[in-house]
């Protein structure tokens, strides 16, 4: 039972998070191949350079939130948000591969991908989270999660739904299984960690949350393609 002022303390803190995922969602919209996304004119070379960052990040999302919850489990130190970090990292399992069907219609082999160059956004991303998940605070990866699901839940399904319908790339259609699927499902999973995440009033996790929170909105809206043209494309 929670008193009132730990329920204020809590909807601060909670109001923050949602402060840190609403200024990611502003700082995506503001790099050019985002917008593009989002009015459906990018280039089937932008599109894929997005694709390939994402894929260089997120098929490391099981490990890194599985690793974390173990972890957790492991300390002893708040069990829902351990299977929470659990159950997450199966819900992210095989979404790599939504990215290797989508980038093989629009192209491009598994081999291009994996020799792919990683942007330095992509390295700061994994070395951070999983800094954090196997030596930090083991909680803090849910930062991570809350605003890269709440971008999701808010522009997933919108930039699938205006590529396909402004078709400006080749065959598209068949490659946007990562984003229609994540758009369909993210709500959900935003609105089951608002309520998880109400609970939690131990204020070391609560900072160690939103700083990676805080560091996911600084780093991942470069993943897109530097002011909206290629230095990394894949042919390179
Ligand atoms: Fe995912
Ligand atoms: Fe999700």
């Amino acid at each position: 039972m929670q008193t009132q002022t730990e329920q204020q303390a809590g909807d601060t803190w909670l109001a923050a998070l949602d402060a840190e995922a609403r200024a990611l969602v502003a700082a995506v919209d503001a790099q050019p191949d985002a917008r593009r996304m989002l009015e459906g004119t990018l280039d089937a070379e932008g599109y894929i350079h997005y694709l390939v960052q994402t894929y260089h990040y997120a098929r490391w999302s099981t490990a890194l939130l599985s690793e974390a919850g173990y972890r957790l489990r492991h300390l002893g130190r708040h069990p829902e948000l351990a299977e929470l970090l659990i159950q997450k990292g199966e819900e992210e399992r095989g979404h790599d591969e939504w990215l290797l069907s989508d980038l093989k219609n629009l192209g491009c082999s598994r081999e291009q991908v994996e020799a792919a160059a990683k942007s330095p956004a992509v390295d700061a991303y994994t070395g951070w989270n999983f800094f954090t998940s196997r030596a930090g605070v083991p909680t803090a990866v849910l930062g991570t999660s809350y605003v890269l699901e709440y971008l999701s839940q808010t522009r997933a399904g919108r930039w699938a739904e205006r590529m396909q319908a402004a078709s400006a790339i080749p065959n598209i259609h068949k490659a946007v299984t990562f984003l229609r699927s994540h758009g369909a499902l993210d709500g959900d999973h935003v609105a089951e960690m608002v309520k998880i995440l109400g609970r939690l009033t131990d204020p070391e996790d609560q900072e160690a949350i939103l700083f990676s929170a805080r560091v996911a909105r600084s780093v991942y809206p470069r993943i897109f393609r530097e002011g909206g043209a290629s230095s990394r494309s894949l042919a390179a």
